[in-house]
């Protein structure tokens, strides 16, 4: 037995841990699965196997998860494993949490003091033949693709020097290059920045240190095909803060935002920074440069969305006060300055997924995640409170959206995009619909281009699936052999 978990918001109901590690042959599945989809949807899913070592803890916080769900032959099987980290197998041993406040590792039980405190709970990656979790305040843990064994941590072979990388790569779909970085790079609340980059075998190429403006919770970044864009925004850390037992987070709205821009196959003595008042930002839908003008799309936000940073900051305000859209920042190197051009392309939202054919490029077409209050009133799940209850298709030139609301009791997970063999086929949407009132799951399949016409498939799950955070398709093709 374990105590009960709290029945706070990241704990209780649709949010309460599930800790279900499995293997389901042949789920339930109706309507029609197009045959071309064939391969590995990997997600990550923050799960705590016990309860906050302290008494209460953020989503955030918890030991990762990794579900497969494996479609071959118009079947579909799932598989969940834990991934084996050296905070889980601690706490495991202990049969107790041993790890403290998010991020803290000054409240951590004396009994795990130098023990890795990564829980990889983030995304999953394919990339040079390895699976690989990741959370951006440690190292990658690489897992078996076809057990989802967990085989150890992944340091590029000892080559790579950040203690850190992110779990928001970029993969550039022509060159096989992986993108990437890791913030407090050099450490705890350090202003180290990596920029690294690892060729289509997984061999690391380069790694470049520089110094963010000040130590800021970088959770995304972006790259065109010739630039790097390293966002800064004012959610910010002091090590004295967290010497002293506090959070890790704050949210500083007297902080301007800075976002630095280099030649991608530049060094990081290049990066240009430019500048505008605080505002918050976690996910980029995706960049381009059109010679000397670098554009990047996201959902802006006036306000940190996490209640617990809020918190943490004495921040108070209702969720319905926090305004955000979606906008494209241009950036003119050419031009004198640090500003920044805004323009709207369209209502609040997150979660942007785009075709891996239009990443790094320009391109038309977007799916991101909203939330539209006419569908029903907010539902908790996931890590930031409401749910999203809406997916949208955004042809960001235009504007025009196409829309598939959920019902008033269901919420969805983060979508993927799998692409089509079919010329001119814009490829598929698939993600979790979470249903409150019987606390099961379903997956829906949809046609990416008429997402408003509904599933084509409906998958059936057995239980409910805790909220994923992010998750990758992976074509068969790409596996190797079982
Ligand atoms: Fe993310």
């Amino acid at each position: 037995m374990t105590d009960r978990f709290p029945a706070s918001m990241d704990f209780a109901g649709y949010n309460a841990p599930s800790r279900i590690e499995c293997d389901i042959y042949d789920l339930v599945l109706e309507g029609t699965l197009p045959d071309e989809i064939e391969g590995s949807w990997y997600r990550s899913v923050p799960d705590p196997q016990y309860p906050p070592f302290l008494g209460d803890d953020t989503f955030l916080s918890g030991d990762g998860m990794v579900s497969r769900f494996r479609f071959e032959h118009g079947h579909v099987d799932l598989r969940q494993r834990y991934v084996q980290t050296a905070r889980f197998t601690a706490e495991r041993a202990a049969r107790r949490s041993l790890f403290g406040r998010y991020r803290n590792p000054y409240t951590d039980d004396p009994s795990v003091r130098g023990v890795d405190r990564g829980a990889n709970n983030t995304t999953p990656i394919w990339h040079g033949g390895r699976l690989l979790a990741l959370k951006e305040d440690s190292r990658a843990v690489e897992l078996d693709p076809h057990t989802l064994e967990t085989r150890g941590p992944w340091d590029y072979q000892g080559q790579l020097r950040s203690q850190t990388m992110t779990a928001h790569t970029r993969a550039d779909f022509d060159t096989g290059e992986l993108y990437f970085f890791g913030y407090e790079a050099g450490g705890l609340a350090t202003r180290d920045v990596a920029y690294c980059v690892a060729d289509r075998n997984g061999r690391l190429l380069r790694e470049e240190w520089f110094e963010a403006p000040y130590v800021s919770m970088m959770h995304d970044f972006a790259v065109t095909k010739e630039h790097a864009i390293f966002p800064v925004f004012p959610t910010t850390a002091s090590l004295e803060r967290i010497k002293a037992g506090g959070p890790h987070w704050i949210y500083e709205p007297s902080k301007d935002i800075y976002v630095g821009i280099m030649p991608r196959n530049g060094s990081v003595r290049d990066l240009r920074w430019f500048r505008r008042p605080a505002g918050s930002a976690y996910h980029f839908l995706n960049a381009y440069s059109e010679g000397q003008r670098v554009h990047l799309d996201f959902g802006l936000a006036n306000m940190n969305p996490f209640p617990f940073i809020r918190e943490a900051s004495n921040i108070h305000m209702s969720p319905a006060d926090i305004k955000s859209q979606l906008v494209r920042w241009t950036f003119d190197l050419a031009g004198p300055g640090e500003n920044i051009e805004e323009q709207v392309l369209g209502p609040p939202g997150d979660l942007p997924r785009i075709a891996n054919r239009d990443h790094m490029r320009d391109y038309q077409i977007g799916y991101y995640q909203r939330f539209d209050p006419a569908v029903g009133p907010p539902l908790v799940a996931g890590p930031v409170g409401a749910g999203f209850n809406t997916i949208t298709r955004l042809q960001v030139k235009t504007g025009q959206m196409k829309n598939l609301a959920m019902d008033a009791r269901s919420t969805v997970q983060e979508h993927v995009h799998v692409a089509s063999r079919i010329a001119g086929h814009e490829g598929y949407l698939m993600f979790v619909v979470d249903r409150h009132d019987t606390a099961l799951s379903e997956v829906f399949v949809v046609e990416a281009e008429h997402l408003d016409r509904g599933p084509l498939a409906r998958i059936q799950l057995p239980f409910r699936l805790r909220c994923g955070v992010h998750g990758n398709w992976v074509p068969a093709e790409e596996l190797p052999a079982e």
